[in-house]
């Protein structure tokens, strides 16, 4: 994992809310990232499972923090200028506050495209994407362990298919 340049003081955000900082994860933060990881989303896997993901080197991890808490955390590969979002969770107590948007604007920044794959049956999560400009580009079939399909979303600086 590279990691960013630690912890700065928190800033207002765009939305006017006041105390919640956006920035790269510190490696002592992996274990706090995992519990939460693990209430919002199973998929993730074990604590073990996280920390090989972002030891990857393309690997960031970016964290929202409010107060002394992470209400939110996404895991990206960064390959020069296109990213892949592995996961993106937010607490459930703090959700449609903006928390998932800015940490994906955070990520986002300096990148010309992004990828990640949604299952296809998780309508909240293709909103979600959606609203922010994602845009589905293919269908993965039986994708998940279980059988699911996945979606595959991408997006693009100068816009999508219909952007
Ligand atoms: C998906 C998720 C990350 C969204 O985070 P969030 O902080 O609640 O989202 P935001 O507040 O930034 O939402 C921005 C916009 O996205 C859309 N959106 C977000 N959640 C939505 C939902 N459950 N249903 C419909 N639209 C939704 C809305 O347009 C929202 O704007 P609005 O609240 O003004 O209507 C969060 O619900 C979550 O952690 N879910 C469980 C884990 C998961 O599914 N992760 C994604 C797949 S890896």
């Amino acid at each position: 994992m590279t990691t960013g340049p630690g912890r700065t003081a928190p800033e207002l955000g765009a939305d006017g809310r006041a105390g919640l900082e956006i920035r790269r994860a510190v490696h002592d933060e992996l274990g706090e990232v995992a519990a939460l990881a693990a209430r919002v989303l199973p998929d993730v896997g074990s604590a073990e499972s996280l920390q090989a993901s972002v030891a990857r080197p393309a690997a960031e991890l970016w964290v929202a923090v409010s107060g002394a808490a992470i209400v939110g955390f996404l895991v990206a590969l960064r390959v020069d200028a296109e990213l892949e979002v592995l996961w993106l969770g937010v607490d459930a107590g703090q959700r449609r506050r903006r928390v998932g948007a800015r940490l994906l604007d955070a990520a986002l920044a300096g990148c010309s495209r992004c990828h990640l794959e949604v299952r296809a049956n998780h309508r909240e999560a293709q909103a979600f994407y959606r609203q922010r400009g994602f845009f589905e580009a293919g269908r993965r079939r039986a994708y998940y362990p279980e059988g699911d399909d996945a979606l595959l979303l991408c997006w693009s600086r100068e816009g999508g298919p219909h952007g």
